[in-house]
């Protein structure tokens, strides 16, 4: 079997069904269930034998010891992060504790098990580490898009943390030998989404008839890919990427924020429109932008295309109508998710008329 982390939020839900839908292979799946963790994302898989679900922290070593002694997973798929940047803003101790303490002891704990392997599965084995292209650094706007050889310039509490997990990542390799791979993902968006995200809090704040709140101009760039893209890239590096490679992942969808409301609010008018006949643009309200905001985002996705062959499925077009039309067929998984916890945030980020 596999071994996921983070496997209750949004992406890593998405892979583990959609790894169960296309595969007999099972998955031990270890999430902490924090606020972004949700056992609600995985209940289609409520008595299937495949799936075995701990909740637990991967900075746990007691824990991964004992799952990896029992499970004897093949490989590990490492999601588990504090993702949100505006978080990372107002406190920066979770991410480093998760993202790179950890990502250290999950190596250092994989690394243990690893090394006790017979040489054919010590061979065979992998670990694949999900990350970001915010590790890069911002854009200039006619710069050309990150490769995998740019240099780190990270700019966020969350995109340092990410960047520091990447590097234990690298050095495990190449000072122990772990056989690990490295996907760096620009935005992803789809279904069981966070809603404290842009698409899902824009499409909630819509519905709920709350202002939409851009940041700045509205004018930054970000790369958008629908998450089941992601996945299947996520399966392909597992099946086929080069050890000690990293793999950049994006979806040739360079598009601003606000063009990307625009979209969602012209969707909605489509699909759900507002009583009073007003187009949900009305509610676009500019605020102030995030601290050290970055401007663009573009991921150069021609190496996994070239070795592996994977490029998008998806259209933007295609895949935000799919979105949308899910979150107004999810009114209750919407609900559950806005518990206390999320309104206390809701409050806190954007009393002050914005993101600072
Ligand atoms: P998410 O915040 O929706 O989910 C993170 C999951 O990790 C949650 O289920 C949470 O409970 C779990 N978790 C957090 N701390 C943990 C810990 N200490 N031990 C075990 N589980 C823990 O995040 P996401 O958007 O699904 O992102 C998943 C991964 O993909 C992250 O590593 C993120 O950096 C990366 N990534 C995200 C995007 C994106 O657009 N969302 C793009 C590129 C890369
Ligand atoms: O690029 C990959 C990254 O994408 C991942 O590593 C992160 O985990 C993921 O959260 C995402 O980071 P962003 O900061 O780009 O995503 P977010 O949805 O928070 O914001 C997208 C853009 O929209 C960004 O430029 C900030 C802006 N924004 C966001 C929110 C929440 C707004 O204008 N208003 C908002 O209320």
């Amino acid at each position: 079997m596999i071994f996921v982390t983070g496997g209750a939020g949004f992406i890593g839900a998405n892979f583990v069904l959609d790894w169960l839908a296309a595969n007999q292979e099972g998955v031990v799946n270890l999430d902490k269930l924090t606020y972004a963790g949700n056992l609600h994302n995985l209940s289609s898989l409520d008595g299937d034998a495949r799936h075995v679900f701990v909740q637990g922290d991967i900075g746990d070593t007691a824990l991964l010891g004992r799952l990896l002694a029992e499970h004897r997973p093949r490989a590990i798929v490492n999601f588990a992060a504090e993702s949100h940047v505006d978080r990372s803003i107002h406190g920066a101790e979770d991410f480093i504790a998760t993202n790179v303490v950890g990502t250290f002891r999950l190596l250092e704990s994989v690394r243990g098990y690893w090394s006790a392997l017979a040489a054919a599965e010590k061979a065979a084995f992998r670990f694949l580490h999900v990350s970001t292209d915010e590790v890069y650094g911002s854009l200039a706007p006619d710069a050309p898009a990150f490769t995998e050889d740019h240099v780190y310039e990270p700019n966020s509490p969350y995109s340092a943390s990410k960047a520091a997990s990447d590097h234990l990542v690298r050095a495990w390799h190449h000072t122990h030998g772990l056989p690990v791979l490295t996907t760096n993902c620009s935005n992803n968006y789809g279904p069981l989404h966070f809603p404290e995200k842009l698409i899902p809090l824009m499409i909630v704040n819509a519905l709920a008839g709350k202002p939409l709140p851009v940041y700045g101009d509205g004018q930054q760039v970000r790369d958008w890919l629908y998450v089941s893209d992601h996945c299947g890239a996520i399966r392909r590096v597992l099946e086929a990427g080069r050890v000690g490679e990293t793999y950049n992942v994006g979806g040739w969808n360079e598009k601003a924020n606000l063009s990307i409301v625009h979209t969602v609010c012209d969707l909605l008018d489509e699909l759900s429109p507002r009583a009073d006949g007003q187009s949900y643009r009305a509610q676009i309200t500019h605020v102030a932008d995030r601290p050290g905001h970055d401007r663009r985002y573009a991921i150069d996705a021609r190496k996994i295309e070239r070795e592996l062959g994977w490029r998008p499925a998806e259209t933007f077009d295609s895949g935000i109508r799919k979105t949308v039309a899910w979150y107004l067929a999810h009114p209750d998984w919407v609900r559950d998710v806005q518990s206390g916890a999320y309104r206390e945030w809701i409050s806190a980020q954007y009393a002050q008329g914005g993101a600072a």
